[in-house]
């Protein structure tokens, strides 16, 4: 490779190194206002070194003909796309995907959507994200995998794993690209775009974790984030993309903007394009994203002296590295293949597996009376906005997902249902009637469909079909885009309009089940006390409503954990379980008064981190462990013996967390080390054991050494991060 790029960049001159350094957006989907000009001359003058957001054999084939047939030296273009869960067979978004605990699932879909993407000539997508998020108020906590660092490392490995295929020549592999780089679901308030400022040790331990993890894994490339970091922008800031990211972590691949990020450091105040696009390269910033400032400044700043040749260089070498890692100096089409969206797309199999990854993904919230799995027999009321809909359930970030192509839940139900079963639908309420959601919750090409019927109208008519119905199934929630990029909400209900539907529709008296669709935990404590079941289905994908069928009549026992938090109300985000102590903790009993709580409110969320019900029911026993001193290098085991004692079979995720309440530092409460995920029929039993050493015992230190220290520990596992079985060992060195 080095012989191999030294010899073309040989041959090449300045403006064409510096137009490798440029990527453009195909206009197709835009996540910002400048969209670029001129791409077809531009491609031909070798000013351009890749494109994103076109997908289509037609659209691909045609630009990199214009590359490899009519530039100067030939040289390929890299194709990106926002490829985040599927790319034409849609699954669960990544916040649900992850709910599976399962990494051979989430491996599998980024799989099929590598293969899918690399026949319509995609070599590069634009994931996983791997943003820790502690707030639901942030849109984009839906594209990610939630609060934990250890378990979206465990994600962000899966997923690199699936796109890169070990081999990125391979014909249907593509390159990862980890975003955004750094900390970006930090961000204040929740707001999107916001600033970004925390401890080095709250980086270091709960936040970078992920993205480390990617890079072990091999990923090829990564994002730089919107955000500022310690006052730097991600996208100028040095210490991230070179001390931290090439020289701490030894990384080799190459860093793209995120969508003008580099033009953005002049609003955030660092001088004009010129001068932050100089800052920009001199940070380690390879690739510039829809911006053009690399483009239209470096020269002049080579000529000023401001950016140096070497610079210039080892960013164009990085990006053609990048396409000999991918094996398009050999073949620049990849697996491209005309007319392949047809022909191999969406397949059966493809859809077979969505529809598992979707089920697996799934979290039973509450199920009062067991009234799931529902009778294949009776009346049921199928009512709600999302009932009838073939585009909300993609979810959001679905840039090739056909909607025409998608299974809608009522769709679903019918198929499954048998003859027995005499189904009633209403609509009920629209998905809201809150003029500033309206207008913000729907863009990427999508339209709200809008029943023009007035509000109590259509309750009126929900409230008749319900009372004909033995249940009531009520699908509601958010619509796709009410999270995801731009999507921030400072109230976290379900709209108003669906709560006032639901509150009609608990006067009738009927046992309701709410199939929620979701993009973010939302504040649930009014339908925790007033449904009788709650089912999580996040925005499941291409093949929701068979998903949905299968869970709701039993088909599949559902296992999914959420992996963030849901708050009782917004006033306690950021809320997540790995919290500190504090001084003055509140331990839930007696007066309160002076210690670290609210004055209306409990400290405690609605459904906590790793929760999750089944149909059956799971008894864990006690904690036994191998040993209680240990030292040094030995390993312990804990097991846990779980029994199902209700009296279907079904998947539980154990969860294994450790404490550490003495320490150099003040330590989380207790930090997720391990997990198993196991299958139990009725009356079954099985041994479940961790195999715990020093290394999950380590953290960063105020040095920053990642380094465990001797004392007591607290080991805990549990069905989820609140209900656990603890037991004490002492490990000194
Ligand atoms: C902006 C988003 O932040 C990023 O995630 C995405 O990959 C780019 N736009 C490209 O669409």
């Amino acid at each position: 490779m080095d012989a191999f790029v030294s010899k073309l960049m040989s041959k090449m001159t300045l403006d064409e190194k510096i137009g490798q350094l440029n990527l453009v957006t195909s206009g197709r989907a835009t996540t910002g206002s400048v969209v670029n000009k001129g791409v077809e001359d531009n491609i031909k003058k070798g000013a351009i070194g890749g494109i994103f957001g076109g997908y289509g054999t037609d659209f691909i084939g045609k630009a990199q003909d214009l590359a490899v047939k009519n530039s100067r030296l030939h040289i390929p273009l890299i194709f990106g796309l926002d490829v985040i869960h599927g790319h034409r067979t849609i699954f669960p978004i990544p916040l649900g995907i992850s709910a599976t605990w399962d990494m051979k699932l989430i491996e599998q879909s980024a799989r099929i959507a590598a293969t899918e993407a690399t026949g319509e000539g995609i070599n590069w997508v634009f994931s996983p994200m791997v943003d820790i998020a502690r707030d639901a108020r942030w849109g984009r906590i839906s594209e990610g995998s939630g609060e934990d660092p250890w378990y979206g490392s465990q994600v962000a490995k899966a997923m690199v794993r699936g796109y890169q295929n070990g081999d990125m020549t391979k014909s249907d592999a593509v390159m990862a690209c980890v975003k955004h780089f750094a900390l970006y679901g930090g961000a204040e308030a929740g707001r999107e775009y916001n600033t970004v400022d925390m401890s080095l040790i709250k980086m270091y331990q709960d936040y970078l974790p992920p993205y480390k993890a990617a890079l072990d894994a091999g990923a090829g490339s990564f994002m730089s984030s919107f955000n500022t970091i310690n006052g730097m922008p991600a996208t100028v800031n040095k210490w991230l993309l070179t001390d931290l990211l090439r020289k701490q972590w030894g990384f080799k691949g190459f860093v793209v903007s995120d969508y003008t990020s580099l033009n953005e450091v002049t609003a955030h105040g660092l001088g004009d394009l010129q001068t932050v696009s100089a800052l920009a390269l001199k940070a380690g910033l390879d690739m510039d994203m829809v911006g053009e400032g690399f483009l239209t400044t470096l020269k002049k700043s080579l000529k000023e002296g401001k950016v140096t040749q070497a610079e210039i260089d080892l960013a164009c070498r990085r990006v053609l590295e990048a396409k000999y890692k991918l094996g398009l100096f050999t073949n620049p089409y990849k697996s491209i293949n005309a007319g392949v969206e047809s022909k191999s797309e969406l397949t059966d199999a493809n859809r077979k597996a969505a529809r598992e990854t979707a089920e697996h993904s799934f979290v039973l919230l509450k199920n009062k009376g067991q009234i799931l799995p529902l009778k294949k027999s009776g009346t049921i009321a199928l009512i709600g906005p999302l009932a009838d809909n073939h585009s909300e359930m993609l979810g959001t970030w679905v840039i090739a997902g056909d909607p025409n192509k998608s299974v809608s839940v009522i769709d679903g139900i019918k198929n499954a249902a048998g003859s027995n079963v005499n189904i009633l639908y209403a609509r009920g309420s629209n998905i809201t009637d809150d003029s500033l959601l309206n207008e913000r919750a729907w863009f990427f090409g999508m339209k709200q469909i809008r029943d023009k019927r007035p509000a109590q109208e259509m309750i009126d008519e929900a409230v008749a079909t319900a009372q004909k119905a033995d249940v009531i199934v009520a699908v509601v929630g958010e619509s796709a885009n009410m999270s995801g990029e731009s999507a921030s909400r400072s109230d976290i209900n379900i709209p108003e309009t669906q709560r006032d539907l639901l509150k009609a529709l608990v006067k009738t008296g009927k046992p309701i089940v709410a199939v929620l669709f979701n993009g973010r935990p939302l504040t649930l404590t009014w339908e925790d006390k007033n449904l009788d079941a709650i089912l999580d289905v996040w925005a499941p994908g291409t093949e929701a409503g068979s998903a949905v069928a299968d869970v709701l009549f039993g088909n599949y026992n559902p296992g999914g954990k959420i992996t963030a938090t849901f708050p009782r109300s917004v006033g306690q985000i950021p809320i997540y379980y790995n919290h500190k102590n504090t001084g003055r903790p509140f331990d839930g009993t007696g007066s309160a008064k002076f210690r670290s709580d609210y004055i209306d409110i409990s400290n405690d969320p609605l459904y906590p981190f790793g929760y999750g019900l089944s149909y059956t029911t799971f008894h864990y026993g006690d904690v036994k462990l191998s040993k209680t001193n240990l030292k040094g290098n030995e390993t312990l085991t804990a097991t846990v013996t779980v029994s199902n004692t209700g009296k279907l079979a079904g998947e539980e995720v154990v969860q294994l967390y450790v404490g550490d309440p003495v320490a150099s530092i003040s330590r989380s409460v207790k930090e997720l080390k391990n997990f198993k995920k196991i299958s139990l029929q009725p009356g079954e039993q099985k041994d479940v054991s961790f195999n715990i050493t020093t290394n999950d015992l380590k953290f960063y230190n105020t040095a920053l050494k990642y380094d465990w220290e001797p004392g007591e520990f607290i080991i805990q596992i549990g069905t989820n991060s609140s209900d656990v079985h603890s037991a004490k060992i002492q490990w000194i060195k």
